[in-house]
C-alpha cells in the first residue's frame, strides 16, 4: 500500500496542497496518497496520533495549527526551532516526531526564481506575526544590506527585530517609522484577506524594486494592485506555496520535483 501523506488544516477544504503534492508524487514516480485532512481547533495531537496510526508517515501543516505541530514534535529543525512553527512533520526512526518549517525556503526559492533583489537589498517586510517569524532566517541568511520590518503594532516588530539581530542588520517600528526607499518589500501581514492595506509612504520602491505579497488569489491582492500603481514589479505567494511543498517532498521522499509546471499548472487554472 502507497505510504500515507496529508495536510492539516482548519478549515482546510481550500488547500492546493493535495494537488500539489499528488503532481510531485507523479513526476518523481514517487508512490503516495496525499488528502486534506481538518482536524478540530482543540485536538491536533490527536489528529495526528490517529493518522499515523492509519499508516501517515507525513503531514503539512497549516492555520493555525502551525504552533501545536511545534510543541508537538519531539525533534526540531533548528530553523523550526529559530521560527517557533512547524509546518511539515514526518514520522522518523523509532517512530520519533520530527518538526521542520520549508515556508521561510519556499519564499526565498520563490524571490530567486523571480530574480528578486536580495544580497545587498534593502528589505522591508510588513507585519511582525507568525508568518513573518518564519521567513526572517532564510531572507538574512542572503545577506541583504538592512532589513526593516514594520508592523501596526510596533513593539512586535521591535522584538522580531532585536531577536533576529545576531543574523544581519535588522530595524523594526510602526508603519510610520518606515522612511527611504527599499529594493523589495515583502507583505506579511494578514490585511489583505479583509482587503486592507498598511499605510505606507507613496515614495516606497526604488528603481526595480519588487513587492512581494505572501498571499495569493484569483485577483491580485490590494497590496500588489497599490505596488504596481507605485511602479513596481509584482508578485503573489503562489509560487511560495509550490516551493515550501516541494521542500516538504524533498524532507518526505529525498527527491525534488519541478516547480516551475506545478506553479505554471495553478496559474492556469485559477
Ligand atoms: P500570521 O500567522 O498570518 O502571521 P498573526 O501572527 O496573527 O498571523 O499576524 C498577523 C499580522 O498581520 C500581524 O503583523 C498583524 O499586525 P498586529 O501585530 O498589529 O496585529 C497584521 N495585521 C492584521 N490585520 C492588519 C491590518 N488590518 N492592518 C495592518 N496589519 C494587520
Amino acid at each position: 500500500m502507497s505510504d500515507r501523506y496529508c495536510v492539516f488544516g482548519h478549515p482546510v477544504g481550500h488547500s492546493k496542497s493535495p494537488r500539489i503534492h499528488t503532481v510531485f508524487a507523479e513526476q518523481t514516480g514517487e508512490s503516495l496518497r496525499y488528502e486534506a485532512i481538518e482536524a478540530p481547533l482543540d485536538d491536533f495531537a490527536g489528529a495526528w496520533r490517529a493518522f499515523v496510526a492509519e499508516g501517515g508517515r507525513g503531514a503539512n501543516v497549516t492555520v493555525p495549527f502551525k504552533e501545536q505541530a511545534y510543541r508537538l514534535a519531539d525533534v526540531l529543525s533548528p530553523r523550526a526551532q529559530r521560527a517557533g512553527a512547524v509546518n511539515t512533520l514526518m514520522v522518523g526512526k523509532h517512530e520519533r516526531v520530527y518538526g521542520d518549517t520549508t515556508d521561510g525556503v519556499g519564499l526565498v526559492r520563490d524571490l530567486q526564481a523571480h530574480a528578486a533583489p536580495l544580497e545587498g537589498a534593502r528589505i522591508l517586510v510588513l507585519g511582525a506575526g507568525g508568518a513573518v517569524r518564519g521567513i526572517l532566517e532564510p531572507l538574512l541568511a542572503a545577506n541583504p544590506a538592512a532589513l526593516m520590518i514594520a508592523n501596526r503594532t510596533a513593539a512586535k516588530a521591535e522584538r522580531l527585530a532585536s531577536d533576529f539581530a545576531d543574523l544581519g542588520e535588522t530595524t523594526g517600528g510602526g508603519f510610520d517609522a518606515v522612511v527611504g526607499t527599499f529594493d523589495l518589500v515583502i507583505n506579511g501581514t494578514s490585511a489583505s484577506l479583509g482587503g486592507e492595506l498598511p499605510p505606507l509612504p507613496d515614495e516606497l520602491f526604488a528603481d526595480g524594486a519588487l513587492a512581494y505579497d505572501m498571499m495569493y488569489g484569483a485577483e491580485p491582492t490590494v497590496f500588489l494592485r497599490w505596488a504596481a500603481k507605485r511602479g513596481a514589479r509584482t508578485v503573489d505567494g503562489l509560487g511560495m506555496l509550490v516551493e515550501q511543498a516541494a521542500e516538504s517532498f524533498f524532507l518526505w521522499r529525498n527527491k525534488r520535483p519541478d516547480t516551475a509546471a506545478v506553479r505554471e499548472m495553478l496559474r492556469r487554472s485559477r
